[in-house]
């Protein structure tokens, strides 16, 4: 079988990696936004926690319209998040704790405050500045239509009308105009951008909007308005998943292959039947397995999910990941509290929420915690999910920044609930993220399920982290078989090596299975594996 990175010891292979929302995290200069400062405060936190990587979202200079993903200039940090030289040192105080860096990379768009931008807007139409972007005439006479239906992603039409009369394509937001991908110089510019963060000891990338870069330019009609997502995940599309995006992929490869054990993994919301394309041995070493986020509370749809990732990844030589929660989508502590089959990714202003049963989203993210980090392959943890802290929902409309918010004309909230900052403390200001008001208000209630507070018990979910990434160290991540147990319906059972992982997905009590119990997700009455619980057993 041919592998994609070389062997079974490469670190993303089995790693937990855990994901900072720099914004959120901790704030060391107390201006109310997370910083690099704050992230190297917590260092002997991660390592406590045991993880083997750290995934920054983007943390270069942005006017942060995308918490980000717009970037103004990817050789800067931006200034309040720190110096490049902060992240430096910050890269190899992090290397010290055996801990690996993994940068996001946004090559499909920058933001509108990039010089590219304002210099192809300064330009007439038809300048080499604009062939850098997407500028098209419109349709109709005077060319006032856009020139074809397609939607941007946060809502709206994905074309702007710039003075001249052109317009140009941004997939997102108005503010982060797409990259032209056949133009070469934004192609050589993207090589150099790899090394000098490869060459400051970056070890890997996670590649935002992977499968976007190419883009049908004769601009055919859609007839479904794609919503990345929502993963509709479209055959033929003329912007999502193009087969010119594997010639890039592999142009990427060849610069990190330059250098040593260093890594990318694709942000990539494409069919199942695709995605191992990506993973081709000269392209992409992992892609995100986003697949867990679209699956409800029930045995067998778990089942399924995992035995179908594991074996795809499989047959191309590369390791699975696994995915319950991002900056992106709901927390799982709170979808999982909902009514299977509620459609939560819209972020709706009233609905799930009334019926979520708060206690069951908790209870089933712990067993869940259990499951992925049980699995073959490296786990994602975002950050907080470590605390079980929840969606918050109730963010004042009048706070709220994730551009969906203004783009869906304010029907739907958008993703500031996943991205409320990390209580530290149980009491003071910002519950010890910071010292000043963070950029968005955390509830009360996040005080009692701070880092402080879930560190002093031993039955919270951070102790249960914690020990879950050891044993899982120990005892199962160089450990490659998998093999699903029948247990009936409401139970989802397999096994990896000695270890026997068994999750009551059913309403009622089960007979604990037979073994030394390494880890438990809750107490059990004796003798039983409770509802909504996860076990490992030593077989
Ligand atoms: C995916 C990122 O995860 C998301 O946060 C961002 O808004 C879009 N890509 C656009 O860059």
């Amino acid at each position: 079988m041919t592998t994609t990175d070389g062997g079974p010891e490469n670190w993303w292979r089995h790693g937990v990696v855990y994901q900072v929302y720099v914004r959120s995290f901790a704030d060391g200069n107390g201006d109310g936004t997370g910083d690099i400062a704050g992230l190297r405060s917590k260092l002997g936190y991660l390592s406590e926690l045991g993880v083997d990587a750290l995934w920054i979202n983007p943390w270069y200079s942005s006017p942060l319209k995308d918490g980000g993903y717009d970037v103004a200039d990817y050789r800067a940090i931006d200034e309040r998040f720190g110096t490049t030289e902060e992240v430096e040192i910050f890269i190899e105080e992090a290397h010290t704790h055996g801990i690996k860096v993994i940068a996001d990379l946004v090559p499909n768009h920058t933001s509108d405050q990039h010089r590219w931008f304002q210099e192809a807007l300064d330009a007439a139409p038809g300048d080499p500045a604009r062939d850098r972007y997407i500028f098209q005439r419109g349709k109709g006479a005077d060319g006032s239509e856009p020139p074809s239906n397609w939607a941007a992603v946060f809502g709206g039409s994905a074309w702007e009308q710039v003075a001249d009369g052109e317009w140009y394509l941004h997939l997102f937001d108005p503010s982060q105009p797409d990259l032209n991908w056949e133009n070469e110089e934004v192609r050589a510019e993207f090589d150099s951008i790899f090394r000098f963060w490869l060459d400051r000891g970056i070890d890997g990338f996670r590649i935002d909007v992977a499968h976007g870069l190419v883009k049908d330019l004769t601009f055919p009609d859609v007839a479904q308005k794609a919503a990345i997502l929502e993963s509709e995940r479209t055959a033929d599309h003329p912007h999502w998943d193009r087969d010119g995006v594997h010639e890039i992929n592999r142009r990427w490869r060849a610069v990190l292959d330059e250098y040593e054990d260093r890594m990318m993994v694709a942000e990539a919301w494409v069919a199942a039947d695709r995605l191992p394309l990506y993973l081709r041995p000269d392209e992409y070493h992992q892609s995100f397995n986003f697949d867990l986020l679209d699956t409800d509370w029930d045995a067998p749809s778990f089942a399924e999910v995992i035995d179908k990732s594991v074996r795809a990844a499989e047959d191309v030589g590369a390791a699975s990941t696994w995915v319950l929660s991002n900056h992106d989508v709901m927390r799982h502590a709170t979808r999982y509290g909902l009514p299977n089959g509620t459609k939560w990714r819209r972020w709706p202003m009233t609905g799930p929420h009334e019926v979520l049963d708060e206690s069951a989203g908790f209870q089933r993210a712990r067993a869940a915690a259990l499951i992925t980090l049980s699995l073959p392959g490296s786990t994602y943890i975002y950050q907080g999910e470590e605390l079980g802290l929840p969606e918050v929902w109730d963010l004042p409309q009048d706070v709220l920044d994730d551009p969906t918010w203004e783009r869906s004309g304010h029907t739907e909230k958008g993703r500031d609930g996943c991205r409320v900052p990390i209580p530290w403390e149980k009491d003071g200001p910002s519950f010890g993220f910071g010292t000043g008001d963070p950029w968005i208000p955390q509830p009360a209630r996040f005080g009692s399920m701070s880092v402080a507070v879930q560190t002093q018990d031993t039955s919270s979910s951070l102790s249960l982290y914690r020990t879950a990434i050891a044993l899982r160290r120990q005892h199962l991540a160089m450990v490659s078989d998998f093999q699903l147990i029948d247990m009936g319906s409401d139970v989802l059972a397999y096994e990896r090596g000695d270890v026997l992982v068994v999750v009551n997905m059913g309403s009622d009590s089960m007979p604990m299975p037979e073994g030394d119990i390494l880890l438990a997700s809750h107490v059990n009455p004796p003798g039983l594996l409770a509802a909504d619980s996860a076990v490992w057993i030593r077989q």
